[in-house]
């Protein structure tokens, strides 16, 4: 059985439809909610095309609230798709291994916002994208996979973003997955991988590459 996933936005949710391209009916997750804390959300009309039920947040920093609606629709994993609110440390505790974030920086650089332009100003030759399980401190728990794109000369933070934002629309998928068919696991800090070795995620990263 399809494990049922909630998708977390806050904004036009073009990782949002990434995923929902990307599940077909044979895969081992199925969107069924998608949660905004912004009742003008982009992805909330995606949400509504793919006939997904959808709950804009009263209050985002309210766990009762978070807690009732995912208990009502029966939710196993928590996806974050640009959502741009504290998730209470109440509901993180609770979804703990269940509960997945992508970043756009190869963590752990660049955590918090305005990545592209700090990864630039930092004169980084690589950039990329993070998936990690969500924990109580912002953009550090536990990394399950990464994808890597160049810096080009001249590039500017929307440039960058815009290449970036591509390579998660692959990445997020393929992570999503592997946390649905429990092919990864958390080991204190790190995940391990269970049937691949972690030479696999350099066999991602050369996949993902354009
Ligand atoms: C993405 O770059 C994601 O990594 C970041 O916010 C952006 C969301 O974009 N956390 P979208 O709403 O999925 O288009």
């Amino acid at each position: 059985m399809a494990q049922r996933v909630a998708v977390c936005i806050s904004g036009r949710g073009s990782n949002l439809a990434a995923l929902l391209a990307a599940l077909g009916p044979d895969a081992p997750a199925e969107v069924v909610l998608v949660i905004s804390n912004r009742a003008a959300a982009g992805g909330l009309e995606t949400a509504r095309a793919h006939g997904i039920a959808t709950h804009v947040l009263a209050d985002a920093g309210d766990p009762a609230e978070w807690l009732a609606v995912l208990s009502r629709h029966r939710v196993d994993l928590v996806v974050l798709a640009g959502f741009l609110a504290l998730v209470p440390a109440g509901v993180v505790r609770e979804l703990a291994g269940r509960m997945i974030n992508i970043h756009p920086s190869l963590l752990p650089s660049f955590k918090g916002l305005d990545t592209h332009r700090r990864a630039l100003e930092a004169g980084v030759r690589v950039a990329g994208c993070t998936v990690h399980f969500v924990s109580a401190e912002m953009d550090a728990g536990p990394i399950i996979g990464q994808a890597a794109v160049p810096v080009l000369p001249g590039d500017t933070p929307d440039g960058l973003a815009a290449r970036v934002l591509q390579a998660e629309h692959r990445l997020y998928p393929r992570m999503l997955a592997l946390v649905a068919a429990n092919k990864v696991s958390t080991d204190g800090p790190v995940v391990r991988w269970q049937d691949t070795g972690n030479i696999e995620i350099n066999q991602t990263n050369t996949l993902l590459s354009p």
